[in-house]
């Protein structure tokens, strides 16, 4: 059913501490590696939103048994390909992205076929970034011209490839490195740098692999065929959810809050650094490393003197997910900020460069855009008292958020729609906001 939210009210003055619940990219790696290992693994605080959910009854359509327990999830493990399924078992990765890509790197040496399909912002989303690549290992892929539904089948003889990702996608490194462990002998990736949780959870398990760094770019080698055991895993809290609360925290008045237990791994804290060159303060406290990846606490206070960015490219896959929010607070920050080579924010659950031009008019913010870049005029003193009206966004969770946040920020009335997307990946979101005191039928 359709949802919708309404807010007609600013919300300042807040001193709060709060979680948000765990990473979406470590919960669904956790998962999809922890079914390849021997024996059974427990994965606590899993993210139990829709992306997450897709991902188990997935790995269930393949054969794996995964239980939900007190607090924590068993997944029995069956070693690497060893699932068992019916030929031409259909998988239905629903809005997930990561999901989709990785599964087909995870079903690369597999006997069955099986169709992959999604839903219509998935259905949209281009394949060809993986099916390439797995087509260089031998896997026989069918699609409906690079994107889904997508037939799959796997070979016996799986041969090691050399591939150059020059996205900067870590879905296409990640699917990459999961059939490179199905597959003997030596793959080799040159990478743009893009998020390395799948690189930490190998180290963390003790999967072999390399990394280099050579010209910018990374270099990674893995010999496959080597079974791994099985592992326990806390997942921390996802730094794309708590991205919501830093942005609304800075552009509000005299207001303070500390994010407990994040993810603050360096592949995935462009949105902090990017802030920060802007003027804000956000700090790390009790920084601590678990597990290969590293840990903190955030604390953001209000800023009111926001300046604006040319953000140098570099930063681009580390804030990839986070640009909306990014963008937000250029509106409310002194001078032009300039985004380049951001192309890839057109192939995400919608089209977000499309959608950030149609918000910022909306909210009377000047911006100018070309195919991969993007101009903001910001203005410090922006506030709004009109009706504004969030719709048609392909039902894509981080517009609804980002929506919810310039609602609670800039002040005016606004009907928000398609509220249950928000269930793709921080289900929690509206009782957080709620408990930090925005009012919201
Ligand atoms: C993800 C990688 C990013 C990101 C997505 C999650 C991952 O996508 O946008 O939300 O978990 O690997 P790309 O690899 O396409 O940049």
């Amino acid at each position: 059913m359709k949802k919708i939210a309404i807010i007609k009210e600013k919300l300042d003055c807040f001193n709060k501490t709060i979680s948000v619940q765990g990473d979406k990219s470590l919960s669904i790696r956790c998962v999809l590696i922890a079914s390849q290992a021997l024996g059974v693994s427990r994965a606590y605080n899993l993210l139990e939103s829709e992306d997450v959910k897709s991902t188990i009854k997935a790995l269930r359509k393949l054969g794996v048994k995964i239980i939900y327990k007190k607090n924590y999830y068993e997944i029995y493990g069956n070693g690497l390909n060893g699932f068992s399924f019916p030929n031409n078992t259909v998988i239905n990765a629903q809005n997930s992205g990561t999901l989709a890509r990785l599964i087909l790197g995870v079903l690369a040496k597999s006997n069955n076929s099986v169709i992959l399909k999604g839903d219509s912002s998935l259905s949209r989303r281009d394949f060809s970034r993986v099916i390439r690549p797995l087509n260089y290992f031998g896997v026989k892929i069918k699609s409906n011209n690079n994107k889904l539904p997508i037939k799959t089948k796997g070979t016996k003889f799986l041969k090691p490839i050399f591939y150059e990702e020059l996205k900067g996608s870590a879905q296409v490194k990640s699917c990459i490195m999961l059939a490179a462990l199905n597959s003997p002998g030596i793959t080799k990736i040159k990478c743009v740098p893009s998020r390395d949780h799948t690189e930490r959870f190998f180290n963390h398990i003790k999967i072999p692999f390399k990394k280099t760094k050579k010209n910018g770019f990374d270099i990674i080698e893995i010999k496959g065929q080597k079974q791994y055991k099985s592992f326990n895993y806390k997942i921390p809290g996802d730094i794309s959810s708590a991205a919501f609360f830093i942005v609304l925290t800075l552009l509000s008045k005299n207001s303070k809050i500390l994010i407990k237990n994040i993810n603050v791994n360096k592949s995935r804290t462009g949105i902090i650094d990017i802030l920060n060159i802007m003027n804000a303060k956000i700090k790390f406290k009790n920084k601590r490393i678990y597990k290969s990846e590293n840990i903190a606490d955030i604390y953001v206070q209000s800023s009111s003197s926001l300046k604006s960015i040319s953000c140098p490219k570099t930063f681009n896959s580390r804030a990839i997910d986070e640009f909306l929010l990014i963008f937000l607070a250029c509106a409310k920050a002194k001078g032009v900020s300039y985004f380049k080579n951001i192309g890839e924010l057109r192939h995400k659950e919608c089209d977000r460069l499309k959608f950030a031009g149609k918000f910022l008019k909306m909210i009377g913010i000047k911006s100018i855009q070309t195919k991969d870049s993007l101009k903001i005029y910001g203005n410090p003193n922006l506030s709004l008292n009109s009706e504004y009206e969030v719709k048609n966004f392909e039902k894509d969770h981080r517009v609804c958020m980002l929506s919810f946040i310039g609602a609670l920020t800039l002040g005016g009335k606004w009907k928000i729609n398609d509220i249950e997307s928000i269930n793709t990946s921080f289900p929690k979101f509206i009782d957080i906001i709620k408990k930090i005191g925005a009012k919201i039928n």
